[in-house]
């Protein structure tokens, strides 16, 4: 059993975040949750399930591509909670489009919330867990970062990103006691899920590429990104779990 922790999990107003958020809690964390300022309502009500159960909860509004946010909210997260011993980099944004034709902003801010985001968040934590010789960075990658979907070529990019950094930030940061994984979420029913999902004929092709034959809920993720962030895994680094159902591609 791990000790009480706390933890940072960023875009956890809703979907898998939430999930994530309210599954630490349950484990005996004191979390602090962000999203962006227009999630208010549903962070305070994720939030509110926490206290709930007499666990801590803190919100804290930042955009995770902005430098001055991500700086604040860090330090606003240790000052409130203490040290921040795991971050779920989870927060991430899905905008579909062709290569032939895709807005440059549209790449720009898909890699500057799921990319940079997560370099940035970590970057803010780093000096801390260094300074006490411990930490657990758990980012949420994708599926679609190995492989990838039509019209999500800047998604794919994103987080293929992301797993490069991890494996890499890994070698730097474990002689330090820091772990970092990172988690690829399949075919999640989430409002992010749900563009992949709308079209029931889309939704039972993907469901018949599980090899347990059913789209994943946020619940699903929790169980993989508690152990990656708990002391069991205090061995574990640079790794990539899919968390997909066993989807089986021909
Ligand atoms: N749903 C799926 O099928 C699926 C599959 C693979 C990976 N993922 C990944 O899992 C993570 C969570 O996805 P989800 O399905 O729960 O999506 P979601 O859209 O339901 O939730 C994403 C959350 O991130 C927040 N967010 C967006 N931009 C932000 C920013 N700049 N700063 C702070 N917060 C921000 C949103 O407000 C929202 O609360 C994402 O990183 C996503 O790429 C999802």
């Amino acid at each position: 059993m791990t000790k009480a922790r706390t933890a940072l999990v960023t875009g956890a107003s809703r979907g898998i975040g939430a999930a994530i958020a309210l599954g630490l809690a349950a484990r005996g964390y004191d979390v602090a949750l962000n999203d962006i300022d227009r999630q208010k309502t549903e962070l305070e009500g994720v939030a509110g399930q926490i206290r709930a159960t007499g666990q801590r909860a803190l919100c804290l509004y930042a955009d995770v591509s902005d430098k001055a946010q991500v700086e604040a909210m860090v330090a606003q997260a240790r000052a409130d909670l203490g040290e921040i011993d795991a971050v779920v980099n989870n927060a991430g944004i899905l905008i579909s489009g062709p290569v032939d034709g895709l807005p440059e902003q549209v790449w720009d801010a898909v890699m500057d919330v799921n990319a940079k985001g997560t370099f940035m968040v970590t970057q803010a934590l780093l000096p801390s867990m260094k300074a006490r010789g411990y930490g657990r960075i758990v980012n949420i990658a994708s599926i679609g970062g190995k492989h990838g979907a039509p019209e999500q070529a800047h998604y794919s990019a994103s987080k293929a990103a992301v797993m490069g950094f991890s494996r890499v930030l890994a070698q730097e940061v474990g002689p330090l006691g820091i772990t970092v994984n990172c988690v690829c979420p399949g075919i999640i029913l989430t409002d992010m899920g749900r563009v992949n999902l709308d079209d029931p004929e889309t939704r039972s092709a993907w469901s018949a590429k599980t090899a347990m034959a059913r789209i994943g809920d946020p619940e699903d993720v929790v169980g993989p990104v508690a152990f990656f962030a708990s002391d069991d895994a205090a061995f574990v680094t640079g790794q990539t779990l899919n968390v997909d159902g066993g989807i089986v591609f021909s």
